[in-house]
């Protein structure tokens, strides 16, 4: 008898493990072809996000929005650039881009490359024409040599800044949490509320059609019916149905990381839950996402999904700030 139940715990344990294996962060990191990953890019990259000297008046920096200790977020409802100026969008986490194929909230970048020079340059972020930016940092001599050294035989251009700024963010990804413990086996890592939250989230929530994966995103476009006049996608296609469609983020680190949406415009994990448990803000929007649908989510299973998703915040990220910049 304790036989069978030994085996039955043992078979039950595997099962789970192999059934959940996919929510596990691969250890390998993609990177581009034309583009690896080298110590000498991170390095250098890691240098230019964190200065800011990158901006018109030396006062931010990537890092004054995505600030490592708020999970790389800035805990503001709109970004807030430079001179104060207001942007129009919250200020996502940098955090598993490596493995996403789709940035800025609309969608409109496809790398990490591409999406690099496009804060330094908007007037309301960093306010510096890129050219502008590359003849600034050629007259930092530190920068030269470092340059060299990363890109050998091509050294400071445009191309290559955004190339080692991308190169950096690609090993901002997400550790070990409680749920990654779980995952592995590890039966009192989380606890029963969250586990039952969890089996919501992949089952009546529905949550996952579209936040799939380890890093519960599956980079889909979709209109969630939050109703304000942002148009969202439809910036890079034109066509009405991707009016007000957004980008599905990354649920990793969710509980550190409000307040919520492309908007900002919620400030607790169980209102955004409730939000997307219960077909939206105003549920009779048009154009409303098809596969986001009215769940009938009571506040009993909003909280529960809440404790599941408490689960996926790792350890403070511990990125420290360089100690000095090029000279
Ligand atoms: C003033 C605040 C601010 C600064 C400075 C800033 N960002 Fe951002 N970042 C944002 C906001 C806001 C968005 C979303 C913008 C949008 O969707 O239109 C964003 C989006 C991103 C994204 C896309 C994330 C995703 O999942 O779609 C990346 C990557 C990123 N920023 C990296 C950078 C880098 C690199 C720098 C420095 C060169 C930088 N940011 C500077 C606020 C900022
Ligand atoms: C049809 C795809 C889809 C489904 C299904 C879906 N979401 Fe989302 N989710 C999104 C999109 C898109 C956003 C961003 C929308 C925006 O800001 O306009 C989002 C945002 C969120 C956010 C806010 C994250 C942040 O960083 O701002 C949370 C939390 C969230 N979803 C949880 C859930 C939960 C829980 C469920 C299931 C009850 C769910 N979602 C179902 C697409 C989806």
């Amino acid at each position: 008898m304790i036989r069978i139940v030994i085996y039955f715990l043992f078979s039950a344990s595997i099962l789970h493990a192999y059934d959940m294996k996919h929510l596990l962060r691969p250890e390998y990191i993609p990177a581009p072809k034309n583009n690896p990953i080298t110590k000498e890019k991170v390095e250098l990259g890691k240098l230019l996000f964190f200065d800011p000297r990158l901006s018109r008046d030396d006062t931010i920096s990537c890092a004054t929005c995505h600030i490592p200790y708020f999970y790389w977020t800035d805990g503001k409802s709109k970004a807030i650039g430079i001179k104060g100026r207001k942007g129009t969008r919250n200020t996502p986490t940098i955090i598993n881009g490596a493995y996403q194929s789709l940035f800025f909230w609309d969608g409109r970048a496809n790398s990490l490359e591409e999406q690099a020079l496009g804060p330094v340059e908007a007037k309301a972020e960093m306010d510096l024409p890129a050219d502008e930016m590359v003849e600034k940092l050629k007259g930092i001599k530190g920068y030269a040599k470092l340059f060299e050294n990363a890109f050998p035989g091509v050294g400071l251009t445009k191309e290559t800044v955004a190339a080692a700024i991308a190169t950096f963010e690609r090993t901002v990804v997400s550790k070990e949490s409680p749920f990654d413990r779980w995952v592995k086996g590890d039966q009192d890592a989380i606890s029963d509320e969250a586990k039952e939250g969890f089996e919501i989230f992949r089952n009546e929530g529905k949550c996952k059609s579209c936040h799939s994966g380890f890093n519960f995103t599956n980079d889909s476009l979709n209109n969630i019916a939050l109703g304000d006049d942002d148009i969202g996608a439809y910036v890079i296609n034109k066509n009405p149905i991707w009016k007000g469609s957004f980008k599905t983020p990354t649920l990793r680190n969710v509980a550190k990381t409000s307040p919520y949406f492309h908007d900002g415009s919620v400030h607790t994990l169980e209102e955004a839950v409730y939000i997307c448990g219960n077909g939206g803000r105003y549920k009779d929007l048009k154009g409303r996402s098809p596969f986001f649908r009215d769940r009938g989510l009571g506040m009993e299973e909003v909280r529960k999904v809440v404790r599941f998703l408490e689960t996926l915040t790792e350890t403070r990220p511990m990125v420290e700030p360089p100690e000095e910049f090029p000279k």
